[in-house]
């Protein structure tokens, strides 16, 4: 396909591949784990063995490649099983800095795994440019991980500030940037070294597949670092099924209608929720009063992302806490369950999750925005809350 043609045009039509041997406009879906040698010994195909190699893979990867301006893509078993073996490429003893606000499970993994294995991991708030500047002043840093925007405060890291510092210290940088999707945040443009998704979320965008996907920047695909990333996918076998890789494709051939809808759906929500006399604070970079707006004008295009959480104010009769668990018990349309990126709305208590240490207010709603009706939502929303304020 002409690569000259939008990004829209490219992702509706998965780079517009046609399967050579039947002309099928969907790819076909390879479920053999070996492939054949030639007479000469060599494997006339490129293809080997499926631990590391199935050829359903290729067009998912190559979509996400072109799409955040990489060199190469990876997939990966899950959003974790790709975050993880970026950390797992790294040597005991190497110090990383992760974000203070950040996907939970990936900073208990560090926290516990990671550390045994010998990295030192240390917390930044990655939202101060100078607290960063000076943590990697502090001593040698391998590896600096961000996420923006950071789940659940929605926290925004100047992707390019903080890259540039990076670079002056030798650090590579891996930007974890599944909220904000590849439509809508590039950050291998702005300077990062790898980039990360979740592909279970927006990606897949049905809630139907497991899978994560790791992106090198262009000129990097050679680099010590990202060989060693592609050893530990290889020997460690964190693949998808040939049937998930295959799905996922077809699930991002529509990312551009999704995402779009949920960052409308979601700047709707948090412009309306601000108002509501219940709401201590809604979490939203689109929002002026977010703390990271100015920072995501620059560095996220056609959208903020459909990810908000919203604070709740308590009452003579309940907590706040209690009134957030009370407005995702009473909603009718909002699905009360983790995860995020789908098609459907889902709402969660998310201190119920992440359990101790975590920076999450106990009133806080995690709300992942899907693409139907954002007046549906609303209302849902705020019957919800009403009656989650009644005593019983
Ligand atoms: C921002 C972010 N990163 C990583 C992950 C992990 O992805 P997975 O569940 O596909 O392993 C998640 C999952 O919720 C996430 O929200």
């Amino acid at each position: 396909m002409n690569k000259k043609a939008s990004e829209q045009t490219l992702v509706a039509q998965a780079l517009g591949h046609i399967d050579k041997e039947t002309q099928a406009v969907v790819l076909p879906i390879h479920i053999a784990t070996t492939y054949l040698r030639g007479e000469d010994n060599s494997y006339p195909s490129g293809n080997v063995y499926s631990r590391d190699n199935n050829p359903t893979y290729k067009p998912a990867e190559e979509l996400l490649s072109t799409l955040e301006q990489g060199a190469q893509a990876l997939l990966f078993s899950s959003g974790m099983a790709a975050a993880v073996s970026v950390f797992q490429a790294l040597r005991p003893g190497d110090r990383v800095l992760i974000p203070k606000v950040m996907y939970w499970a990936l900073r208990n993994w560090l926290l516990t795994l990671g550390r045994d294995g010998g990295l030192e991991v240390v917390s930044v708030d990655m939202t101060d440019t100078d607290a960063v500047a000076a943590e990697l002043k502090a001593a040698p840093t391998r590896l600096l991980w961000l996420e923006t925007p950071g789940n659940p405060l929605w926290s925004v890291s100047d992707i390019a500030a903080i890259s540039a510092l990076a670079k002056q210290q030798q650090t590579l940088i891996a930007v974890d940037s599944t909220c904000a999707t590849p439509l809508l945040t590039k950050p291998l443009t702005l300077g990062a070294d790898i980039v990360m998704h979740s592909a279970t979320k927006y990606l897949n965008g049905h809630s139907d597949v497991i899978a994560g996907a790791l992106v090198c920047a262009k000129g990097t695909e050679q680099s010590e670092f990202w060989l060693r990333v592609r050893q530990v996918r290889s020997q460690g076998g964190a693949v998808p099924s040939p049937h998930d890789a295959s799905q996922l494709l077809r699930g991002m051939r529509t990312l551009f209608l999704r995402v779009r809808e949920s960052c409308n759906n979601a700047m709707m929500l948090a412009t309306e929720l601000e108002q509501h006399p219940q709401v201590l604070e809604v979490l939203y970079p689109g929002l002026p009063s977010h703390s990271g707006h100015a920072i995501a004008k620059q560095q996220m295009h056609g959208g903020f992302g459909g990810m908000l959480s919203v604070r709740l104010k308590g009452n003579e009769h309940f907590s706040g806490e209690q009134i957030a668990i009370r407005t995702a018990a009473k909603t009718q349309i909002w699905k009360r369950a983790t995860s995020l990126g789908g098609v459907e709305s889902l709402i969660e208590h998310r201190a119920s999750v992440e359990g101790e240490g975590t920076p999450c207010p106990p009133d806080l709603l995690r709300l992942s925005a899907g693409i139907e009706t954002a007046q549906d939502l609303l209302d849902d929303l705020t019957q919800a809350m009403t009656a989650a304020a009644k005593a019983n």
